[in-house]
């Protein structure tokens, strides 16, 4: 029979020996999201297809051009979700968590799929991590999920990222706005792609994020909103920088950052980096105060962030970040004969039981070829058990760096000595 073994194209494979990579920034953006009170939430991966399309725009290129869409054998049309904040407002509203208490504090981690180009970057399934806040129109709330943002990139190590950050303003400016964009829009008419011409009618904001390098050069001489923005808004903006100023976070006031999706009012930002190619947005976000009534539900002002984790890993490498590994072996013990085999059995439950990683053989190898198998897979130290051990009780640790040996009882002790034993090797301290 013919081996499948090709993958899906703009899909990615997470080998066990690249996962503790996930993990590591997994788990730096579990404790911060934490330490900002959020919680985390887990949606489906398929969700009605007028949910997108309602919460993230019609005129959008996710809703276009990008989803997974398909009906199922009910009849229904259910799509892959192209990205976390419509399901998240969907499940606020479906389990009322509002009625839990103002703001609900949401984070996730999701894989999303869009049907894009795929290239360095830009992947068709691809994973966020993200956070949404609903409930909430304080500016203090705008500054503070940028705070988590950034500590989460601190945390990671990563600089030569800037936050570009812009208000788009509410239904009133953006009124104004449109309008300014079509009438400077209309002079290229015979120049704009088929897609633009009918967004120029419905949502002329989003020709400002088209992907083809004419439009793009037409754009660059469009109005900017922030000559658009309503007292209300302009108040909004400057109270949020004064929150970033006061925590000491730099940014870029940038009128060109108006996201792609179309549910975004008043706050929005993007962390970039220039050091990862084409796709250096590793982190957006923004307000989308009318995003919930959109849904069906009542007036809440709500806002959130996502992160791409295959883009943060790709900076990670260009920036040379290295990431501790504690998924190698500690301890494997080879053995010879029945007798070793049970003992070492009963000896590693111990040493796992103290959190340490511990193997032996499953395989039915010989004491040569299960050393070498114990240098393959990177342990730390190694302990050959044979007859004489057993009938001695006792047995050599050997550490596979220095080659430095040190003896053991094989009893209840075992676990806690070779515990103390690696602490004391990795600190340097003598025992
Ligand atoms: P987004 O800008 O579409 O926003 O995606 C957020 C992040 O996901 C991007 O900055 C990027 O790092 C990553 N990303 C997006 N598309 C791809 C792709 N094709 N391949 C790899 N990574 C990608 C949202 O999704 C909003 N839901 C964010 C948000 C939450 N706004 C408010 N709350």
């Amino acid at each position: 029979m013919a081996l499948i073994t090709k993958k899906i194209k703009g899909t990615e494979d997470v080998l066990p020996k690249q996962s503790y990579r996930w993990q590591f920034i997994e788990n730096i953006m579990r404790e911060e999201s934490r330490a900002y009170g959020f919680k985390e939430l887990r949606t489906p991966v398929f969700e009605h297809t007028e949910l997108f399309a309602r919460g993230v725009g019609q005129t959008t290129d996710v809703v276009q051009k990008e989803m997974y869409t398909f009906d199922t054998k009910g009849g229904e049309s259910v799509t892959l979700r192209p990205e976390g904040t419509a399901g998240a407002a969907r499940a606020m509203l479906e389990h009322s968590l509002d009625n839990e208490g103002l703001p609900v504090k949401a984070s996730y981690f999701v894989s999303c799929y869009r049907y894009e180009k795929p290239q360095a970057g830009r992947l068709r399934e691809f994973h966020q991590f993200g956070i949404e806040e609903f409930g909430t129109q304080s500016p203090v709330a705008d500054a503070e999920i940028i705070c988590l943002a950034q500590s989460v990139l601190d945390r990671l190590g990563l600089d030569q990222i800037h936050l570009e950050l812009n208000s788009i303003g509410c239904p009133e400016c953006r009124a104004k706005y449109n309008q300014a964009l079509r009438d400077y829009f209309s002079q290229y008419k015979d120049k704009l792609c088929g897609t633009c011409l009918t967004r120029l009618e419905k949502n002329p904001m989003r020709l400002l994020d088209c992907k083809s390098p004419e439009d793009q050069a037409i754009a660059k001489d469009a109005p900017v909103i922030t000559d658009y923005l309503c007292e209300d808004c302009e108040n909004h903006f400057t109270e949020v920088k004064k929150y970033l100023d006061a925590a000491g976070i730099a940014y870029n006031v940038n009128p060109k950052i108006v996201r792609g999706l179309d549910y975004y009012t008043k706050t929005v930002f993007e962390f970039i980096t220039d050091c990862i190619g084409a796709q250096g947005t590793v982190c957006g976000g923004g307000r989308y105060d009318g995003l919930i009534e959109e849904l069906g539900g009542k007036h809440t002002p709500s806002l959130g962030f996502a992160m791409g984790l295959e883009r943060l890993l790709m900076v990670m490498d260009a920036q040379g970040i290295e990431i501790p590994n504690n998924d190698s072996c500690a301890l494997y013990i080879a053995t010879m004969g029945d007798e070793a085999k049970i003992k070492a059995f009963e000896l590693l439950r111990r040493v796992r039981e103290s959190g340490l990683t511990a193997e032996t053989d499953v395989v039915g190898r010989g004491l040569r070829a299960q050393m070498k198998y114990a240098d393959k897979i990177g342990a730390k130290y190694s302990m050959v058990l044979g007859d004489n051990e057993i009938a001695e009780n006792k047995a050599k640790v050997k550490n596979m760096d220095s080659g430095e040996q040190t003896e053991l009882a094989l009893d209840e002790s075992f676990a806690e000595k070779f515990s103390v034993l690696q602490l004391a090797d990795a600190s340097g301290f003598q025992i």
